[in-house]
């Protein structure tokens, strides 16, 4: 698929930015992916129509990264156009002969005035809101490079080096608070000669083809793991594009789903042409899970049953030799695809599957953002049930249960889950919510009910905002809502005596508890 569209390399130095910035790039129609530092000039070399490289930003300070000039050569070697961001802005002014050092920094909104025409700015006004978040600051610039914008505090807020097209900006333009970020890098597309071909309906056709060569000649089953989240039913609808009836949806009942869910997901399946084989793992699952307090122990459990059914069926099925994943791009990085990203959590999904169970793997999404899956969903025809649902984690509500897993948790996870979700839908507010979620670990309150005393669980709602889960925010709850909410929990869920609502964004914390 990369191969048919200019590409814009955005080189990731682990800022929290990086998705955002490739993100916002392809919703203006560039095809935009992420690179490790390390790995710049292999892409490169890797064939590919790259006409540019962005430059993130990144917790870092460059000051500290005399091994980071290396990648900055290579960088400015290429002779392609370069947008550095923050950090990105900082790395280009030291490599090009300038210097950055500590100042009084910026942070959140703040003004820059454009002080030179140059096209990159062509469409902003003299001052322009922005969004920084730096303590660093350029102090001498590479020689002959242009100040093109100073910050309300008088820093070089964008420069470019003489003669070229390499830009470095000191705020955020991925940031929608900086108001004309997306002019900005519609700008530099422009100037870097980057056709837009990145548009649904194209990725759409190019998966197919791509789906049609990779299963070409193979006459079997394809199985595909549905867990009727948006991602699952998108890939598993892309592949019966393809195999048509050969294709094996197979949802697992592992008894880590909401209340209700299974048989929600399977009426919204059916009525997608996409009838599942239903099973009812959930004892297998729940055995091996009781008493497990580890997380991560817990998610190789998981994988581990899931290939072992999966192994199952694919025999009973006789057949069988392809197995389908949603797998999204955000997946494949953060579980520590690229180098320079840790490991935060091992999102089964793109942890491997063994050998042994004997099946190709097919991940037709690997290279698209949740946007972007769900734009397919629309043009595939999925209910708006299925695309509009709050993406799942895989390992279901095992990873909402904290502390030692118990299926009394479980069940106070689920029930709290189902009063959390109708009382938002019934505010009109599910939609505008990236996830909405109750946890529950071994934290006790004491409580009254009635007239007695109660010890009970405390139960965690966390409801947040999000793009594509790399960061995201808690949503400010209208109090009523949360009342309803918290009321209901305490009188309808046995053994809940305190409600709390998760109150961090991501980062620092996570979005899922564990
Ligand atoms: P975190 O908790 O890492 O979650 O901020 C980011 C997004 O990923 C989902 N998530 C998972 N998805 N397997 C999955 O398929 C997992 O093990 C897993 N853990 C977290 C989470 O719901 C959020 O959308």
């Amino acid at each position: 698929m990369s191969g048919s569209h200019d590409t814009v390399l955005v080189v990731n130095f682990g800022g929290q930015y990086a998705h955002l910035i490739a993100r916002r790039l392809r919703e203006l129609g560039a095809h935009a992916i992420l690179t490790s530092p390390g790995r710049f000039s292999e892409v490169l070399e890797g064939g590919g129509r790259v006409k540019a490289v962005v430059l993130s930003g990144g917790p870092m300070s460059v000051r500290d990264l005399a091994g980071m000039s290396g990648v900055c050569n290579e960088v400015l070697g290429s002779s392609l156009p370069v947008l550095g961001i923050c950090f990105g802005h900082q790395l280009l002014a030291i490599c090009g002969g300038g210097d950055v050092d500590g100042c009084e920094g910026e942070f959140g909104r703040a003004y820059v005035r454009v002080v030179r025409d140059d096209p990159l700015f062509k469409g902003w006004g003299e001052v322009e809101e922005v969004w920084m978040s730096h303590r660093e600051c350029v102090t001498s610039l590479p020689e002959g490079a242009e100040v093109l914008a100073v910050s309300g505090r008088g820093y070089v807020a964008a420069f470019r080096l003489r003669d070229s097209l390499v830009y470095g900006v000191q705020f955020h333009p991925e940031v929608r608070h900086t108001r004309k970020g997306g002019v900005l890098l519609r700008n530099f597309l422009r100037l870097a000669g980057v056709e837009l071909s990145w548009r649904p309906a194209n990725i759409l056709e190019e998966i197919l083809e791509g789906l049609r060569k990779e299963l070409s000649g193979f006459k079997g089953r394809v199985v595909a793991a549905i867990s009727g989240g948006v991602d699952s039913t998108v890939a598993a609808a892309l592949v019966r594009r393809v195999v048509g009836d050969r294709l094996v949806p197979v949802l697992i009942d592992h008894g880590l789903f909401r209340d209700g869910e299974v048989e929600e997901v399977v009426s919204l399946l059916k009525s997608s042409g996409l009838d599942p084989l239903v099973i009812d793992a959930r004892e297998r699952f729940l055995s091996r899970l009781e008493g497990v307090e580890d997380c991560e122990e817990r998610r190789r459990i998981i994988g581990e049953e899931f290939a072992a059914v999966f192994k199952e069926v694919a025999e009973s099925l006789g057949d069988v030799e392809y197995l389908v994943q949603g797998t999204t791009y955000p997946d494949v990085i953060e579980s520590g695809y690229v180098e320079s990203a840790d490991r935060i959590k091992s999102h089964h999904n793109v942890a491997g599957l063994p050998e042994w169970l004997g099946l190709k793997v097919v991940e037709p999404l690997r290279e698209l953002y949740k946007d972007e899956v769900r734009e397919l969903g629309r043009l595939l025809g999925l209910p708006k049930g299925i695309i509009e649902r709050h993406p799942f984690p895989g390992p279901g509500l095992a990873v909402r249960v904290v502390g030692k897993f118990s299926r009394a948790k479980l069940e106070v996870v689920r029930r709290a889950s189902r009063i959390l979700e109708e009382e938002l839908r019934r505010a009109g507010l599910y939609g505008d919510v990236w996830q909405a979620f109750a946890v529950v670990g071994d934290d006790r309150w004491v409580g009254v009910k009635g007239d007695s005393r109660e010890v009970g669980y405390v139960v965690t709602l966390r409801v947040v905002s999000s793009e594509d889960a790399m960061t995201a925010d808690w949503v400010r709850l209208p109090y009523d809502v949360l009342d309803r909410v918290a009321s209901r929990i305490t009188s309808e869920v046995e053994g809940v005596t305190m409600v709390t609502y998760a109150v961090t964004p991501k980062p620092p914390s996570t979005i899922e508890p564990c």
